[in-house]
C-alpha cells in the first residue's frame, strides 16, 4: 500500500500517467472515492500518457467508454448507477477485462466481480483543503 498526497489536479494526473507508465495491455484500475473526489481527472491524466484524452465525457450515462489508439484500448467504466452487481454481469461487463486497460469508477460496487489482480485507488477529500487529496493505492 502507498499513499500519495497531491495538492492539484494537475498533480493528480501526473500520478496516472506514472501508473499508465507500468501498464501492460490489460490490467484493472479501480476508483474510489466520493462525488468530484478526482476519480475521472485521474482518468484523464492516465489516457493523456496514451495520447488518448481528447474530450473525455464522464460516462454518466453510459457505463462503458471506450478509447483506442495504435498504443493502447481502454475501457473507461463508471459503475455509479448500476443497480446491483448482477446488472454489471448482464451488460458483459467482465468480457471488457481481458480486451484492454479497464479503469472503473466506483468500482468497490463491483468488486466481487473483479479477478484476483488489480490496482485499488482510494482518493480521500480534505475538508481543510479544496486542492488537496489523498490517494492510497494498493496492488491486489
Ligand atoms: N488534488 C486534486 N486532484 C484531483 N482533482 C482535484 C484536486 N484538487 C482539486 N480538484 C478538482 O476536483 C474535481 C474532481 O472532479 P472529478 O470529475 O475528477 O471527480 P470524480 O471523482 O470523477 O467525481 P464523480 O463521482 O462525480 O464522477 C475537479 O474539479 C478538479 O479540478
Ligand atoms: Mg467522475
Amino acid at each position: 500500500m502507498k499513499e500519495i498526497i497531491t495538492y492539484s489536479e494537475e498533480e493528480t494526473k501526473n500520478i496516472a500517467k506514472q501508473i499508465a507508465e507500468k501498464m501492460g495491455k490489460t490490467g484493472i484500475i479501480i476508483l474510489n472515492g466520493e462525488l468530484g473526489a478526482g476519480k475521472t481527472k485521474f482518468t484523464e491524466g492516465f489516457l493523456s500518457y496514451f495520447e488518448l484524452e481528447k474530450e473525455i465525457s464522464s460516462p454518466t450515462f453510459t457505463i462503458i467508454n471506450e478509447y483506442k489508439n495504435k498504443k493502447a484500448t481502454i475501457y473507461h467504466f463508471d459503475v455509479y448507477r448500476l443497480a446491483d452487481i448482477d446488472e454489471f454481469y448482464a451488460i458483459g461487463g467482465e468480457e471488457y477485462f481481458s480486451k484492454g486497460i479497464c479503469i472503473i469508477e466506483w468500482g468497490e460496487i463491483i468488486q466481487e466481480a473483479l479477478p484476483e489482480h488489480y490496482i485499488k485507488i482510494d482518493i480521500k477529500k480534505d475538508e481543510n483543503n479544496l486542492d488537496k487529496r489523498i490517494l492510497i493505492i494498493e496492488e491486489k
